[in-house]
């Protein structure tokens, strides 16, 4: 990390962290966001389910939730971004406050609750960007709306055809009810009048599907089968968790969804046991608790073909994308891999 980078986090971490969220992405927009110096090692080029990345690491939904810097993001050497979740109209989400840090656990916990400016005016921003690379969108329902899977066929509809994918969040916490999504029948239905909706669109995206970490082995084989029924592009592994196992912080208590440190083996392990479900027959792409190249490298070796990042860039800032970037090659050299692809699901075939 860069001595500026430093100093920068170490402001931000003085200010409430949702307000520190906001003066970063400002920051960012006013062409001030670091800009990935090197090309990445050919070694990590991947093809998601048809889409060409020159890295597989992403950033996560809910960084930019509203599509404000996405340019900016795209220069700071992610292989791909997922703005989001928006919903059809905006909403302002929870009461404040509703973002935590927990510095002794390196994580966060967030209730915001699908706060964002609604699909029309993300729209109008997607199809204003003048930047080329791969850009997905989170899709919801809001809060109020009686019929929620319309509601993402409208976001889809007015967003779809701007985007390279949209990822199906029937996972977020903090949305009462949404993650009863994930059970079977509402979840054939969602993902059948999604898929419908983009088979019209004349710029057709991929569709991926985001879970929670809080599932069971019986779920996720499930939600497999279901995944696949319904032809879904991938699956995002995953959402944050509403438990709070090995978190020492006194903030440990606050309602919401934990990100960070103490997610990652929760999630890479429902993603080695998404890749046995599928027998690697879609693409997933990990996300939770990444903050090294081992970390990352642990995720591809569990079943990702491509990755996410949030919270690990609130404690380690953009550059971290770099540096995670440069770990993951090394690791893929000195183990023998050529690419990326050859190390996917490398634990589930050994064994480990
Ligand atoms: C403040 C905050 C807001 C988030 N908003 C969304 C969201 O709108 N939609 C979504 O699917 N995930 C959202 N997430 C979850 C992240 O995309 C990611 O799945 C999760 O944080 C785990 O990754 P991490 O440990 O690298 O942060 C949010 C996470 C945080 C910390």
């Amino acid at each position: 990390m860069r001595l500026i980078e430093r100093a920068g986090l170490s402001v931000l971490g003085r200010f409430e962290p949702e307000l520190a969220h906001r003066i970063s992405l400002r920051v960012f927009r006013a062409g001030l966001a670091p800009v990935s110096p090197a090309q990445p090692s050919p070694r990590l080029a991947v093809n998601l389910s048809g889409i060409d990345l020159p890295n597989p690491l992403g950033l996560a939904a809910g960084f930019d939730k509203n599509g404000e810097a996405i340019g900016p993001l795209l220069k700071a050497g992610f292989g791909f971004i997922e703005i989001g979740g928006v919903t059809p109209l905006p909403q302002p989400g929870n009461p404040r406050p509703r973002v935590f840090r927990l510095k002794e656990d390196e994580a966060v916990i967030n209730r915001l609750g699908f706060n964002n400016d609604g699909a029309i005016a993300v729209a109008g921003r997607l199809s204003a960007r003048t930047e080329c690379g791969v850009v997905g969108i989170n899709i919801g329902p809001n809060r109020e709306s009686s019929d929620w899977t319309a509601d993402f066929v409208r976001v889809l509809d007015a967003c779809g055809g701007l985007v390279n994918f949209a990822t199906v969040n029937v996972s977020s916490p903090n949305t009462r009810g949404l993650r009863n999504l994930q059970a079977t029948e509402p979840l054939a239905g969602i993902i059948d009048a999604v898929m419908e909706t983009r088979d019209r669109l004349a710029n057709k995206p991929r569709i991926f599907l985001k879970l929670a970490p809080d599932v069971s082995g019986d779920d996720i084989a499930r939600i497999a089968e279901t995944a696949l029924a319904g032809n879904v592009d991938g699956i995002v592994a995953t959402n944050t968790t509403i438990k709070r196992h090995g978190v020492t912080s006194p903030l440990a208590a606050e309602t919401g969804g934990l990100s960070g440190r103490p997610l990652r083996d929760r999630s890479t392990r429902v993603l080695s046991q998404l890749h046995k479900a599928t027998g690697g027959t879609i693409p997933l792409i990990g996300v939770g608790g990444i903050f090294s190249g081992a970390d990352a490298y642990a995720k591809i070796r569990a079943g990702a073909t491509a990755l996410q990042i949030y919270t690990g860039l609130v404690y380690r800032g953009l550059s971290a994308v770099g540096s995670i970037l440069g770990e993951l090659d090394a690791l893929l050299e000195r183990d023998g891999f050529e690419t990326v692809a050859q190390a996917v699901g490398a634990d589930q075939e050994s064994g480990n």
